[in-house]
């Protein structure tokens, strides 16, 4: 599936590698992780719920090199805005959203500092690092910043739901990504918390993915 342009030295500090993700053709390089086929999940679930939301924006937290939310959004005309620590990785989601034809806010920081007060989403994505600390090991090809959650694994989905919860419409949806549905229900107390309920989860080839809305 990657189309991997490695040979080609005109493309030196351009993308290495290309992939077609859903409908979009999206740019990586080792300095993010290769967009992993299975997540086009989390696309396609977040582009059906927004058939149900007539309106309203969308925000993909943790974007990395921005396929899930391009290929999410790409022909619905909705605004989209993405998040991700990395000033790289959002680099490539700028390049990636202009060769995708999508309108896409890129801001790069952390995700709690990302947002006015006053934005609100239909829609969120998010895909934090989900990989307890003490098994990163275990991925020895992608960036350990990109993939280590902390002690549970669940320091940044923790934020995630927490961002979510400040910032969904009253019948807005986040669509998470996590390592397993077990992880999903130790998130549990943080999405009450939030005012938030998990109405779905599904297991995919390399992880899961829960549905959470408002209470
Ligand atoms: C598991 S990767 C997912 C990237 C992309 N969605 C993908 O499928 O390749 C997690 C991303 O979260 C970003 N990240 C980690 N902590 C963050 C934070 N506090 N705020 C925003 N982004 C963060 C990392 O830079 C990384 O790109």
């Amino acid at each position: 599936m990657h189309e991997l342009d490695v040979d080609d030295p005109a493309s030196a500090g351009e993308p290495r590698g290309r992939v077609t993700f859903g409908p979009v053709d999206i740019g990586f390089d080792d300095r993010v992780l290769v967009p992993r086929p299975w997540t086009i999940a989390q696309a396609r679930w977040a582009r059906e719920m927004l058939q149900s939301l007539s309106v309203g924006d969308v925000l993909e937290l943790c974007s990395g090199a921005g396929h899930i939310g391009l290929a999410a959004v790409h022909g619905t005309g909705r605004r989209l805005v993405q998040v991700d620590q990395d000033e790289h990785a959002c680099e490539l989601a700028r390049a990636n959203a202009r060769t995708a034809g999508v309108d896409s806010d890129v801001r790069c920081g952390p995700m709690t500092r990302a947002l006015d007060d006053d934005e609100l989403f239909a829609v969120v994505i998010a895909d934090p690092p989900w990989v307890p600390t003490a098994g990163v090991t275990a991925f020895p090809d992608d960036p350990v910043w990109a993939i280590d959650g902390g002690d549970d694994g669940l320091d940044l989905a923790r934020e995630c739901v927490q961002v979510a919860g400040r910032h969904l419409t009253p019948d807005g949806v986040l669509v998470l990504q996590l390592g397993s549905v077990e992880q999903c229900a130790k998130l549990e107390t943080t999405v009450q918390a939030c005012g938030l309920v998990t109405a779905e989860t599904r297991t995919l080839d390399g992880g899961a993915l829960a549905l959470l809305c408002r209470r």
